[in-house]
C-alpha cells in the first residue's frame, strides 16, 4: 500500500469515529447476532450504510457469505462503495465492491457488496434463497422505492417462512432493515414485530424561512431556478461562513443555475461585497446522477481555505448522500418524479411540488454538524396549498408491470395479496397483468410464458425487449441493439445554454439527422452510434457533433451486455427464427412495432395525433424529433415516450404503416384486465394456490403425493 494511502487511511478512520454510530457498534452488533431480523434506524449522515456493514464483517460474519446493502440509487451505491473501500483501505471491487445495472465492480474477494435494490431483485431469480449472503441489509428503506418495497415484501415471506418450518431447514440470511426515522413501528410490525434499533441522533437547530418567491402559480422551471440562483448569491455575500446545498429538479436545470452562478458570482465585488470575508470564493458544484463518479466525489471533500462550497443537486442530496459542512439550505420546493399519468396511460417523469416531510427532510440536512438555516423560495400559500405532507410511495404511483412479472417467475402468483408495506390500488396491478399479457409475458390464466422468462432475463422494459427478440428471430439484432442501448442511457444531445453555441449544437444535430438518411428518430440514434463507433476517434467525434461521450461510452457497454444475453439466448436450439425480408429502414421499424405497439397513433385534426391504446389522447410530436413540423405528411406513427406538460407530447418518433400493427393492435383490446387476475382472485386463487403449494413443498421434500392428489 502506498504511503499516501495509508495517511488517507488515518484521517478517515479518525472522522469515522465521530460518527453517531461509532458509540453503539458492540450494541449493535450483537442485536444483530442476537436475532434473524432487524430494523435500524437513525438520521441520515449518522453512518448507517458506511459504518455497520464494516462492523459485520469485523465481527466474522462474511465468514459464511457475503454482505449485501440495497440502495435504491444508483449514484449512492457507487459512490458508497468508493467511500468504504477508501476507508477500509482496499481498491474498489476487491473485498468492497458495487453491482448496479450494466455495471458490476465486484470480482470473488467482494464480501461487501453495495448494490442497486432493482439488481438484488433480479438476482433473486436466479437464486431465490439469496444463499451466498450472510447478511442482506436493505438501505434507505423511508425512500419507499418500488423495488425496495417488494424486497421488503419477499423477505417477509422468507423469513416468517422459515420461522414457522422450524429446524428443517437451513435459517435464511440476517436481515437488517434501514431506514432514517420514518415508520419504523410499521416496518416492525411488518416484519413480525422484529426489534428495532435507534441510533440516538444528534441534530442541531435549523431555522426555516418561506421567502416568498414563488407562489402556486410559479411551475415554470425559468422561474424557480432563476430564484434560487439569486437566494444563493444573497447567502453568499451576507451570511457568515458555511457551505449552501441548493436542492434543484434535475440535470438540465442544474446545469443551468451553475451556469447562472457562475456568470453573477464573478460580477461580485470583492471584498466589499462579502459580508464575511473569511470565505470570499464561491466553489460551484454541481450534483446529479448521471454525473461522472470522480466528480461527485468533490462534493465530499472540504472546501479549501477561503472558499464557500456551494453544491446544486438533485433529491440524491436529502437522504443517500450526506454532504459535509453544509449549514445554509435553499429549497426549491420541487422534485422530478416517476409518475403514471393515467392521462396517457404511461409512467411520465413530472416536475411536482415536494411533499410537507420531504422538505423537512431537506432542512434538516443544514443542522448535522452546527445550527444551521434553510431558505424556502416559495411562499407559505405554497406549502399549505401545493405541497402534501407526505410523499406517496413508488409502488402506489408508478407501473407495476415488471415487479409484477418478476413477482410471479418468483412463484408468487397472487400479486393481489402479496404482503406490500402499503397496498397499490388494485387497478395499477390490473394494468400491469394487462401489459404483461399484450406483450405475451404471461398467459390468459395469468401464468408467465416462455416468452416472459426471456423477458426478465433482461435488464430492459419488457416492449424494448421484446423488439430485441423480435430482431434476433429476423436475423437482424445489429440493428437494435445498438438502439436499445441508446434509449437506455441518458439524452446524448448536448444543448448548451448559450444562445450562440446552442445554434451550432443544433445545427450539427439537424446535419446528424440528414445523413441518417430516414426521418426517423430511432434510425438517427442507430446512425449516430455507428458513425461514432466507426469514427478514428470517438471522443473528438463527439465533442466535434456536440454528443454527450460519456452517455455514448455507456451505450457502447449497455449493446456489448445486451448482445452477450441475446447471444446466450440464441444458444437456445428453441429460440424461434422467422423469414423476413425488406430493406434496413423497414426492417428497423417492424422490429419496434412488434414491442411498441401500445404506442402508436394515428394523424388525427391539424398536427395532431391520437392514440390506439383505448386512452385516445391527442399527443403532438415534440419539437425536437426530426418530425416536428412534418406532420402532415404522415399518417401513422410510433413514439418511445411522452413528455406532459401544457400538452402531451410525443418524443422519440419514427412513421409506421398500419399493416404493420394491424395484427397487433386488437390485442390491446382483447381482455378485460380483470379476467387475468383470475388466479389472484379468492375463489380460483385458493385451490389453485394450494396446489402449487403442495407442489413446491413436494419439490423441497416436506410434503407427500397425496396431498398433491387433494
Ligand atoms: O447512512 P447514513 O445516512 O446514516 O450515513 P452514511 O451515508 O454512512 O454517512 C456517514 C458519513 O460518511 C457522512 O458524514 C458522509 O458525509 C460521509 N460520506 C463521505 O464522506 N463520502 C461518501 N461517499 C459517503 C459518505
Ligand atoms: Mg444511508
Amino acid at each position: 500500500m502506498s504511503e499516501r494511502k495509508q495517511s488517507h487511511r488515518k484521517v478517515k478512520l479518525w472522522e469515522t469515529e465521530k460518527l453517531p454510530i461509532y458509540q453503539h457498534k458492540e450494541k449493535l452488533v450483537q442485536a444483530i447476532k442476537n436475532t434473524s431480523c432487524l430494523v435500524v434506524t437513525g438520521e441520515t449522515g449518522s453512518g448507517k450504510t458506511t459504518q455497520l456493514p464494516q462492523y459485520l464483517h469485523q465481527a466474522g460474519f462474511c465468514k459464511h457469505g457475503k454482505i449485501v446493502i440495497t440502495q435504491p440509487r444508483r449514484v449512492a451505491a457507487i459512490t458508497v462503495a468508493q467511500r468504504v473501500s477508501q476507508e477500509l483501505g482496499c481498491s474498489l471491487g476487491s473485498e468492497v465492491g458495487y453491482q448496479v445495472r450494466f455495471d458490476d465492480c465486484t470480482s470473488k474477494d467482494t464480501v461487501i457488496k453495495y448494490m442497486t435494490d432493482g439488481c438484488l431483485l433480479r438476482e433473486i431469480l436466479a437464486d431465490p434463497e439469496l444463499k451466498q449472503y450472510s447478511v442482506v441489509i436493505l438501505d434507505e428503506v423511508h425512500e419507499r422505492s418500488l423495488n425496495t418495497d417488494i424486497l421488503l415484501g419477499l423477505l417477509k415471506n422468507k423469513f416468517l417462512q422459515a420461522r414457522g418450518e422450524s429446524s428443517s431447514r437451513k435459517v435464511p440470511a440476517k436481515i437488517v432493515v434501514m431506514s432514517a426515522t420514518l415508520e419504523t413501528n410499521k416496518l416492525s410490525v411488518f416484519l413480525g414485530d422484529c426489534p428495532v434499533f435507534t441510533i440516538p441522533g444528534r441534530m442541531f437547530p435549523v431555522s426555516e424561512m418561506f421567502c416568498n418567491f414563488i407562489g402556486p402559480k410559479d411551475t415554470e422551471s425559468s422561474v424557480y431556478v432563476k430564484e434560487v440562483v439569486k437566494m444563493a448569491l444573497d447567502l453568499h455575500t451576507s451570511e457568515p461562513a458555511g457551505d449552501i446545498l441548493v436542492f434543484l429538479t434535475g440535470q438540465s436545470e442544474i446545469e443551468k443555475a451553475c451556469d447562472m452562478l457562475y456568470e453573477r458570482a464573478e460580477s461580485i465585488h470583492y471584498p466589499y461585497d462579502v459580508h464575511d470575508r473569511s470565505v470570499e470564493g464561491l466553489l460551484i458544484l454541481p450534483l446529479y446522477g448521471s454525473m461522472p463518479t470522480d466528480q461527485q466525489q468533490m462534493i465530499f471533500q472540504s472546501s479549501p481555505a477561503g472558499v464557500r462550497k456551494c453544491v446544486v443537486a438533485t433529491n440524491i442530496a436529502a437522504t443517500s448522500l450526506t454532504i459535509p459542512g453544509i449549514r445554509y439550505i435553499v429549497d426549491s420546493g420541487f422534485v422530478k418524479q416517476l409518475n403514471h399519468n393515467s392521462r396517457v396511460g404511461l409512467d411520465v417523469l413530472e416536475v411536482v411540488p415536494i411533499s410537507k416531510s420531504e422538505a423537512r427532510q431537506r432542512a434538516g440536512r443544514a443542522g448535522r454538524t452546527s445550527s444551521g438555516k434553510c431558505f424556502r423560495i416559495y411562499s407559505r400559500e405554497f406549502w399549505e396549498k401545493c405541497m402534501p405532507d407526505y410523499t406517496v410511495p413508488e409502488v402506489q404511483r408508478t407501473s407495476l408491470t415488471m415487479v409484477i412479472l418478476t413477482l410471479k417467475c418468483l412463484g408468487v402468483h397472487d400479486v393481489i395479496r402479496f404482503p406490500y408495506l402499503d397496498h397499490p390500488e388494485e387497478k395499477f396491478i390490473l394494468a400491469a397483468l394487462k401489459q404483461l399479457y399484450q406483450c405475451d409475458a404471461i398467459d390468459r390464466r395469468g401464468q408467465v410464458t416462455r416468452f416472459g422468462q426471456l423477458i426478465v432475463e433482461f435488464p430492459l422494459p419488457p416492449n424494448l425487449t421484446r423488439v430485441l427478440l423480435k430482431a434476433a428471430a429476423h436475423q437482424c439484432e445489429e440493428l437494435l441493439l445498438p438502439v436499445a442501448a441508446m434509449l437506455s442511457v441518458e439524452n446524448i444531445f448536448i444543448r448548451p445554454g448559450h444562445p450562440e453555441k446552442q445554434q451550432e449544437a443544433e445545427l450539427k444535430h439537424k446535419q446528424l439527422a440528414t445523413e441518417a438518411g430516414s426521418s426517423n428518430d430511432f434510425a438517427v440514434l442507430l446512425s449516430v452510434f455507428e458513425k461514432c463507433r466507426a469514427s478514428e476517434s470517438p471522443s473528438a467525434w463527439c465533442r466535434e457533433n456536440w454528443i454527450h461521450w460519456r452517455a455514448i461510452k455507456m451505450a457502447f457497454s449497455v449493446e456489448k451486455q445486451l448482445t452477450e444475453i441475446l447471444t446466450r439466448l440464441k444458444q437456445n436450439p428453441d429460440f424461434p427464427v422467422e423469414k423476413f425480408d425488406g430493406h434496413r429502414s423497414e426492417l428497423l421499424r417492424r422490429c419496434l412495432c412488434s414491442g411498441y405497439f401500445a404506442n402508436v397513433a394515428r394523424r388525427s385534426v391539424g398536427r395532431t395525433f391520437s392514440t390506439m391504446d383505448g386512452h385516445g389522447s391527442v399527443v403532438h410530436i415534440h419539437p425536437s424529433s426530426t418530425l416536428f413540423e412534418q406532420e402532415a405528411k404522415l399518417e401513422w406513427i410510433l413514439f418511445h415516450d411522452v413528455l406532459v406538460t401544457s400538452r402531451i407530447y410525443v418524443r422519440t418518433v419514427c412513421p409506421i404503416r398500419y399493416e404493420w400493427v394491424k395484427d397487433l393492435l386488437p390485442k390491446l383490446h382483447e381482455v378485460e384486465a380483470h379476467e387475468l387476475s383470475s388466479v389472484a382472485r379468492e375463489e380460483v386463487t385458493d385451490k389453485e394456490i394450494t396446489k402449487w403449494e403442495t407442489k413446491e413443498a413436494l419439490k423441497r421434500g416436506v410434503a407427500t403425493e397425496d396431498a398433491l392428489k387433494k
